[in-house]
């Protein structure tokens, strides 16, 4: 962590044990600790679905369960988050964290094929929902397929819903001219650029971490 992140987090609300315990889980049982979404973004987050209102939200990528207990930990009482991972041998830990911080009830967690998940939910909420609609998606998964993430939820969120995507920055790789062309790259940028040209919403891409856009579905206002 350099010196502006860790004045950041000293100066920001902490994190809380259950969030402390997943990032030291995550640390000691993975490789991948780099991927959390980290205590300032994961703050602002749960911020973000506390002033939106959402009720209902989507996360695709929920690798040990840092992001999905910010994000349910921003929902009221009868508030629900599908949280996506194709990973099984991380179910356990993702589950025990969100026990520690008392949210488990607001989430379900799917493992499995986030493209295959999606289709089902899709099927069920349709069946099951008359207001069939996210109002946030958190997509956080495999950086080539975020176009097809995109593509396939963008009904199921409700007009004035929020679609947010990480790591859209991509260290910086996506503005690299020439520009690299490895396929996670060439996946970030595209979607970049399939997101500013897309007339249904209106997005900003805040450099949070390694960048956040922040996208709005046009239609009814919630914020
Ligand atoms: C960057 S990590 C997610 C970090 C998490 N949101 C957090 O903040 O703690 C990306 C996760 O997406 C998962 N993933 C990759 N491809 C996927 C897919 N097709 N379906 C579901 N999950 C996928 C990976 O296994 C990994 O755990």
């Amino acid at each position: 962590m350099d010196a502006k992140d860790k004045y950041i987090r000293e100066h920001s609300s902490p994190q809380g044990e259950a969030l402390d315990w997943v990032e030291r889980q995550t640390n000691i049982r993975t490789n991948h600790a780099r991927m959390l979404t980290g205590a300032a973004q994961g703050r602002f987050i749960k911020m973000l679905v506390g002033i939106s209102g959402a009720e209902n939200i989507l996360e695709i990528g929920a690798f040990t369960g840092y992001s999905a207990i910010c994000l349910a930990s921003g929902l009221p009482e009868n508030g629900h988050l599908d949280s996506l991972e194709i990973n099984d041998e991380l179910e356990d830990l993702i589950l025990e964290g969100f026990d520690r911080a008392g949210i488990a009830s607001k989430i379900t967690l799917h493992i499995g094929d986030a493209k295959e998940t999606i289709g089902r939910l899709r099927t069920e909420i349709l069946d099951r929902r008359t207001k069939p609609m996210y109002d946030m998606v958190y997509i956080d998964a495999n950086k080539r397929e975020y176009c097809e993430y995109y593509e396939s939820v963008f009904d199921m969120v409700r007009p004035g819903g929020l679609i947010l995507a990480d790591n859209v920055l991509w260290d910086g790789k996506v503005w690299a001219d020439p520009l690299p062309q490895d396929r996670q790259t060439l996946g970030i940028a595209s979607f970049n650029d399939m997101v500013a040209a897309d007339e249904r919403v209106e997005s900003v891409i805040l450099p949070v971490r390694d960048g956040l856009n922040i996208i709005r579905k046009k239609g009814l206002s919630s914020i």
